[in-house]
This record gives structure tokens, C-alpha cells and sequence, in this order.
């Protein structure tokens, strides 16, 4: 550990020290407070300045860490073991909208229940379920009901993400990861020992894109959970890097155009293409009709199906055109990339374009590598056979593919910008 991250260490195990002394002198437990609704749907996606992203990204990566540093082995060891149970209660509250039905104000478990559509003899379990949630600080306890005392719950910021109003809602995210990919990390130590891909083993041998294809309930919501990434960064992303300066902005693999929409927005000048596979294309029109949720820019904007992988289905290059492939190529492994990379290249023909790869990229070593970055790496291997890369294995299928590197651009977001031109 270098001596900056010492530093941050024991500053950081001094606040906690001081945050459990406050706890024991002022009493136990937090009081039920009342929780202001309106206020919990604020749009915290704004980046902070550099000099507070910096250090406060910093901080975040040793917080993964710190729990180990605080608890007794053996008690980490036995909570880390029960994190699955985490995520199952919070996806049920996702799925049952629960901070929707608390979007009007406190409720007590049984009123919750009712809310939700739940049969009375479910308000034991919903109290039970709701205090877990509450002790894990994702919902609040609320001022009891004042003719019957019993405790009532409310949102908190966290909880208020779920909510459909929020301006980062990522309620189709946590609904995509537990209900399409939960059971594949189950299949991790399978993969391990090279029985095959985590995802065809808990899915009766199909993989992720043959399953999307035949549920297209599933296929909605996960182009909707790829909207909710936009929760993670778009102001950053559009902030830390020069899209103003292309004419052209081809969104391959765009999903429904959140992100193409979200930059045609912010530089009202470019031109948008949005390419997916035809039926994800068929459900993002809906949302670029003239008065629906793109509709403001659709003028600027043309729509295509097709395949990646075929550059005959591509659009056609031109000067100043930037191609966008944000969280693609981590969904394949290196060969399935440069044949991506290589159709790009070949559409692009002799135009003047420049590529950009948006990804949650990796550091280079091991203990410079955020907790989250390397799940997701994990998430992909079992998902799709893909992975997250560093720029030197960017680099790499560049060159294989005709490409090479022009610039490495971080964002105050999740994502890094890796730019290459046509060679
Ligand atoms: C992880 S999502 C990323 C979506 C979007 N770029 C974003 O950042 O929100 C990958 C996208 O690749 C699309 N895709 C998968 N196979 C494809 C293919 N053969 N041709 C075109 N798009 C494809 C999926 O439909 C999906 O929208």
C-alpha cells in the first residue's frame, strides 16, 4: 500500500471510529425521521469538479476494502457470504415498486402490502422484509402511524432510484441483472473447471442473445437497463470528451438511443445514426417518434437494423463522423471484437471517421483495479464470453482490426473514452 493510500486508510478509519463513538454517546439507533419525497428525486449525474472526483474515486475503491479492515475475519467472512441475500431483497423491492408505492408518504407494512397488490396474510413477511431493508439503509423507517404506533416505512435517496420519476432510475438495471444473469454466477466454478459458459449452463444450453431473442419482454428491459446506464455518467461522458467537434454521431449497438439522444441534445448540430439488431431497433422507434422520449431530436436522426458483425448492414462512412461503440465489445471475447472492429473499419471505407470504444476499462495492475470493474469483467465472462480490457488489450485489437490509438480520455463517470483512427 503506497503512502497515499495509508494516509486515506487511517483517515478513513478515524472517521468510522468517530461515527461509532457519536453512535454509542448519542444512542442507538438513528430516529425515525420524515423524509421529504420530492427531494429524493434529485439528478445527482452531474459530475464534481476533477480535484473532488479524484480523491473521492479514491476513497471509494479502499471502501471496498474496508470492511475486511474493521470486522473480525470470521463475521466479514460470514456477511460476505450472505451478499447474495442483498441483492434478492433489493431486486423484490424493485420488482414489487415498493419505494413507488411509498412515493405518497410513509406506510406501515400491511397499507405497503395492500399497495403493492400483496394478499393480507403477506403483511407479517412485508414488516420483516422492510425491516432487512431498513437496516441496510436502503429504505427508512418513517414517523409511526399515529393511531396505531406501529412503525411505518419511506424512501431513501438509494430506494428512491427505483422510482420511475427519477432522473436515474436504474430500476430496469437491477431487474435485468437479477432476472437474466443471477443464476449464471452460480455456474462461475463450472466455467472454471471448463464445463462450458456460465450463462448457456443455468439457461438449458442457450446463450444471452438467443434468450433475449425469444423473450422479448426480457429484450424491452434490457434495452431499458441499458437506458438506466445512462444513471452512471452521461453528463460525464458527453463533459470529457470532444463530441462537439463531429458531424456525425453513428451509435453502433445503440440499444433504444439513449445516449445518441442524450449527445444530439447537448450538441445540437450533430447528426445521429442509431444501429442495433432489428427488433431492438423496431422498440427504440417508438421512442424517437415525433412527441415521444427522443422525439425532440428525431429530425437529426436516422434508424438502422442490422448486424455488426455484417458491414453490408452498417451505414456508410463519411467525413467527420464519430462511430460510438459504448459497452459493446466487453459483451465478446477478442476474435468476436475484431470482427466487429473490422466491420466498422470496412463501412467506414475511405471517410475521415474516428472511433470511439466507451467502456468501464481496467487499470493495468491488480491492486489499481476498482472492485466493480473487475465484477463486471467477471459479469461478462459468464454472461457472454466477453470481458472488460485495459488500453493495452484495446490497443491490440485495434491493430488487428485497422485501427490505431489516438487518446485514452478517463471521465468523471464510470466510463474511458478510447479513441482510434482508420489506418
Ligand atoms: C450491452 S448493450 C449496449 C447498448 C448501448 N450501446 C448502451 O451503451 O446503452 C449491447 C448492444 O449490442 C446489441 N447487439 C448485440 N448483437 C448485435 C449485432 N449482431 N448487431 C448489432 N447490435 C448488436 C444489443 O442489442 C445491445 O443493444
Amino acid at each position: 500500500m503506497g503512502h497515499t493510500s495509508t494516509v486515506t486508510a487511517l483517515s478513513v478509519v478515524g472517521i468510522i471510529q468517530a461515527v461509532a463513538i457519536a453512535y454509542l454517546v448519542l444512542g442507538t439507533a438513528p430516529a425515525p425521521r420524515q423524509v421529504d419525497e420530492a427531494s429524493l428525486l434529485r439528478d445527482w449525474s452531474q459530475p464534481p469538479p476533477w480535484p473532488v472526483f479524484l480523491p473521492a474515486n479514491e476513497v471509494l475503491q479502499f471502501s471496498d476494502r474496508l470492511p475486511g479492515l474493521v470486522y473480525p475475519p470470521s463475521i466479514h467472512a460470514m456477511s460476505v457470504a450472505m451478499m447474495f441475500m442483498r441483492s434478492q431483497l433489493f431486486y423484490t423491492a424493485a420488482k414489487l415498486d415498493f419505494a413507488e408505492s411509498l412515493a405518497a408518504g410513509p406506510l406501515t407494512a400491511s397499507e405497503l402490502a395492500s399497495a403493492s397488490g400483496l394478499p393480507p396474510e403477506s403483511a407479517d413477511l412485508t414488516f420483516r422484509v422492510m425491516r432487512a431493508l431498513v437496516a441496510l439503509g436502503y429504505f427508512n423507517e418513517g414517523r409511526p402511524c399515529p393511531t396505531t404506533g406501529l412503525p411505518r416505512f419511506s424512501n431513501t435517496a438509494v430506494s428512491a432510484t427505483l422510482r420511475r420519476a427519477h432522473p436515474n432510475s436504474i430500476r430496469p438495471m437491477v431487474l435485468h441483472l437479477t432476472e437474466d444473469t443471477y443464476l449464471s454466477w452460480g455456474q462461475l466454478s463450472r466455467q472454471l473447471s471448463g464445463e462450458g459458459v456460465a450463462f448457456p449452463l443455468s439457461h438449458n444450453g442457450t446463450d444471452f442473445w438467443d434468450y433475449l431473442r425469444a423473450k422479448p419482454k426480457q429484450e424491452r428491459q434490457f434495452s431499458n437497463a441499458m437506458t438506466a446506464v445512462d444513471a452512471l455518467g452521461v453528463p460525464a461522458t458527453l463533459s470529457d470528451y470532444r463530441w462537439g467537434s463531429f458531424k456525425r454521431f453513428i451509435d453502433v449497438g445503440g440499444a433504444h438511443g439513449s445516449f445518441l439522444a442524450a449527445a444530439m441534445r447537448r450538441f445540437d448540430g450533430i447528426q445521429g445514426v442509431l444501429f442495433d439488431q432489428p427488433t431492438v431497433i423496431a422498440a427504440a422507434r417508438e421512442k424517437w417518434q415525433p412527441g415521444a422520449q427522443w422525439g425532440d431530436v428525431q429530425s437529426r436522426a436516422g434508424l438502422f437494423g442490422g448486424s455488426f458483425f455484417d458491414s453490408e448492414t452498417l451505414p456508410k462512412g463519411r467525413d467527420g463522423d464519430v462511430w460510438v461503440l459504448r459497452i459493446v465489445l466487453h459483451d465478446w471475447d477478442d476474435e468476436e471484437s475484431v470482427a466487429i472492429l473490422k466491420s466498422v473499419r470496412s463501412a467506414m471505407g475511405s471517410a475521415r471517421c474516428t472511433l470511439t470504444i466507451v467502456e468501464a476499462s481496467l487499470a493495468p495492475t491488480v491492486s489499481g483495479t476498482h472492485a466493480s470493474r473487475a465484477l463486471m469483467d467477471l459479469h461478462m465472462a459468464l454472461a457472454f464470453e466477453g470481458k472488460e480490457r485495459t488500453t493495452a488489450q484495446f490497443e491490440a485489437l485495434f491493430a488487428r482490426s485497422g485501427f490505431r490509438l489516438t487518446g485514452v480520455h478517463p471521465t468523471r463517470g464510470i466510463f474511458v473514452i478510447h479513441e482510434a483512427v482508420p489506418v
